[in-house]
């Protein structure tokens, strides 16, 4: 991984989802998760967390020990999704969003999020 990734969920040739991210480096490397979305049609079928645990492998393989990412605090299923993956609600940031609505900072050690995940599985 460069400073940046943008993976893609390929099924059976149809693209059904993304995630992209960046490593951000202050003093220590770290992942900021940019977005992470799966198709309407395939969702529950656990691409979310599939595509969360490649991208948070990338950040590890670039020498990341955290991650984090922003998330609109009315957005249930992804706060679910990355509780999942044993991120937590750092902050609220108000207004972070263009349209005046508010975000969730969440943030998770990569390698406790790999443990929240349990084992490899590809749906
Ligand atoms: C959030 C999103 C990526 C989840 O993708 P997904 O493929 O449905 O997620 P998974 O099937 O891997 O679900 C993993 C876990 O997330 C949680 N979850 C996912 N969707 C949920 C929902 N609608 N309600 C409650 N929990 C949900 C559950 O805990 C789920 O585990 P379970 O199915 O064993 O109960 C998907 O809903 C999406 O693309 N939303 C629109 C884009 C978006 O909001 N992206 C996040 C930006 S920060």
């Amino acid at each position: 991984m460069e400073n940046a990734v943008c993976l893609v969920l390929d099924v059976d040739d149809v693209v059904q989802g993304y995630a992209s991210a960046r490593v951000e480096s202050d003093e220590i490397p770290i992942l900021h998760i940019v977005n992470l979305a799966v198709d309407s049609g395939v969702r529950r079928s656990g691409y979310g967390k599939m595509l969360l645990r490649k991208i948070l492998e990338r950040g590890l393989d670039a020498g990341c020990e955290w991650a984090y990412l922003e998330v609109h605090t009315t957005n249930l299923a992804a706060i679910r999704l990355y509780q999942k993956a044993g991120f937590k609600i750092f902050r609220k940031r108000s207004y972070y969003y263009e349209d005046g609505s508010d975000a969730y900072e969440m943030g998770a050690s990569i390698e406790e999020s790999f443990k929240s995940l349990g084992r490899r599985e590809c749906p």
